[in-house]
């Protein structure tokens, strides 16, 4: 992904997210080749990463995944494009200086550490309409420890 900027408009406000009053999207975790431990999560199911409707929400399709270190976003759009931002600029849909961008309408990102990572588009005015995303991607190593009697 190429660290270039692009103009945007960008205001401040809109900070929270409406989780409330939506319908989760087809979560589809697709396993990945045997080779790769994670699983490719298909942002937005099938209708991709857009403007979500009135049914959709990305922050709650992101609550009801659980991310690993080692997932992966697969990001499938048109006419659009997915930054990594910050969370400052995730908050003020702010798209003058993402972290990395990608705008060539299929997009893999690879959540290669714990923590927070923050996507917006970068199309005017999308971010504000909720076209936006964090996931919260954390070590797998519990997932297949074992519990054994002390
Ligand atoms: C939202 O879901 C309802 C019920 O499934 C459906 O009738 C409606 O068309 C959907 N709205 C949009 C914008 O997809
Ligand atoms: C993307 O832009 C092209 C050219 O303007 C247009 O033909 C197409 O319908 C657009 N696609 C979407 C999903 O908006
Ligand atoms: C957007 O981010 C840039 C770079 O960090 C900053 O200079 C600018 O003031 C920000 N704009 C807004 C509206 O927050």
């Amino acid at each position: 992904m190429a660290g270039s900027t692009i103009g945007s408009s960008s205001k401040i406000g809109l900070l929270l997210p409406a989780l409330a009053f939506v319908i989760v999207f087809a979560a589809s975790p697709v396993p990945a080749s045997p080779a790769a431990p994670g699983l490719v999560f298909h942002v937005g199911g099938p209708r991709g990463w857009r403007v979500p409707d009135a049914n959709t929400s990305y922050g709650w399709w992101a609550m009801n995944n659980r991310f690993h270190v080692g997932d992966k976003l697969y990001f499938k759009y048109e006419n659009d494009s997915v930054l990594l931002v910050d969370r400052e600029d995730f908050d003020a849909c702010n798209a003058t200086e993402p972290i990395a961008r990608s705008d060539d309408g299929s997009t893999t990102f690879p959540l290669d550490r714990p923590g927070f990572f923050c996507f917006i588009s970068g199309h005017p005015g999308h971010c504000e309409e909720g076209q936006r995303l964090i996931s919260h991607p954390v070590l797998a190593v519990f997932k297949d420890m074992i519990v054994s009697d002390i």
